[in-house]
């Protein structure tokens, strides 16, 4: 197991470095949808597990994903799960559904997330945002748990990831009354139920914890703001302007110098250092900009 896992590690070389911890187990990710990190969750587990459930709402997207992976991984075991987590009664038909695999449940990750928008109510009468990401999750977690309890044994204890987010402290927490009675005046802002949902998401994962005693373990994870090839592309085109920018302004610096270069030509007397004239980089301008 590595210790050395930096801001530059990637999920590849997390899942190699516990490519042993990996083997044999069956994990479920709930919303894999290409250019999530969903998505990139199951691709590098798919290298190791014996099992991964990919799960969507939208056929096409699943099935995407699945190709995706398995081009990848050619003997990655992939199996694709619907699952809409914004209806209760679709959250029971996918776990039903589960509970007849005949594998154990070693890993449940629920990372499924709706996007953040206007307020709206699914037709259980829940916020969007809220019965996706937190009350759907909710019960399909506790639907699987006695599956995930079988996959228990002397030296493991099955595991469940929640999703979270630094956005759970912009909010006011959970209101559970709100959560089972939602009113617009709640969210004066769109963001108000994606606060709630990750606030709501890390009391889960604690308090499962808690009950569990150590039968199963549950956490919740903040993930950060990922680096993407939109992100790097937008990071190498911000440091070749960085190089550029030192340059010059060294070239410049040193045409009035001791040492007599002319203004615009090579010098050899830089002083600053590219970190210090670097722009601070920015994070994609995409949905995931409202998240962090
Ligand atoms: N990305 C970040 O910067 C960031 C930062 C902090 C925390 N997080 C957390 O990390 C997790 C993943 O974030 P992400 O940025 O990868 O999100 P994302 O790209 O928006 O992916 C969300 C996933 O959830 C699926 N989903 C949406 N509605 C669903 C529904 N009704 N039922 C089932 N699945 C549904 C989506 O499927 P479709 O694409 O098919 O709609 C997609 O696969 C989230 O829990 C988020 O809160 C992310």
């Amino acid at each position: 197991m590595s210790s050395n896992f930096t801001f530059h590690t990637t999920a590849a070389e997390v899942a190699d470095a516990f490519a042993s911890e990996l083997s044999g187990k069956n994990v479920l990710v709930t919303g894999t949808s290409l250019g999530g990190l969903g998505f990139e969750t199951a691709r590098v587990l798919a290298k190791y597990a014996n099992l991964v459930i990919i799960t969507g709402y939208n056929a096409e997207r699943l099935a995407l994903s699945e190709e995706t992976i398995k081009k990848e991984f050619p003997y990655a075991n992939i199996r694709k799960l619907t699952l809409d987590l914004s209806s209760l009664a679709a959250v029971r038909a996918a776990a039903a559904q589960v509970n007849t695999y005949p594998e154990p449940l070693h890993v449940l990750i629920n990372n499924a997330v709706a996007d953040i928008g206007p307020f709206k109510v699914t037709p259980d009468n829940l916020e969007f945002q809220i019965a996706t990401g937190f009350i759907g999750p909710f019960l399909f977690t506790n639907l699987l748990i006695p599956k995930l309890l079988a996959a228990r044994t002397e030296t493991y204890a099955p595991r469940i990831v929640c999703l979270s987010s630094i956005a759970h402290g912009f909010g006011p927490g959970v209101d559970p009354a709100a959560l089972g009675a939602p009113i617009s005046e709640r969210y004066p802002t769109i963001f108000g139920p994606y606060y709630e949902t990750k606030s709501a998401m890390i009391l889960f994962a604690s308090e499962l914890s808690k009950r569990a005693e150590g039968k199963l373990l549950a956490f919740s994870v903040n993930p950060g703001c990922p680096y993407d090839f939109f992100f790097i592309a937008e990071f190498v085109e911000s440091e070749l302007l960085a190089v550029i920018y030192t340059n010059l302004l060294d070239d410049a610096a040193a045409g009035s110098d001791h040492h007599g270069s002319p203004a615009g030509s090579p010098t050899t007397t830089r002083t600053r250092t590219r970190e210090s004239t670097r722009p601070a980089p920015r994070v994609r301008v995409t949905r995931h900009f409202t998240r962090g």
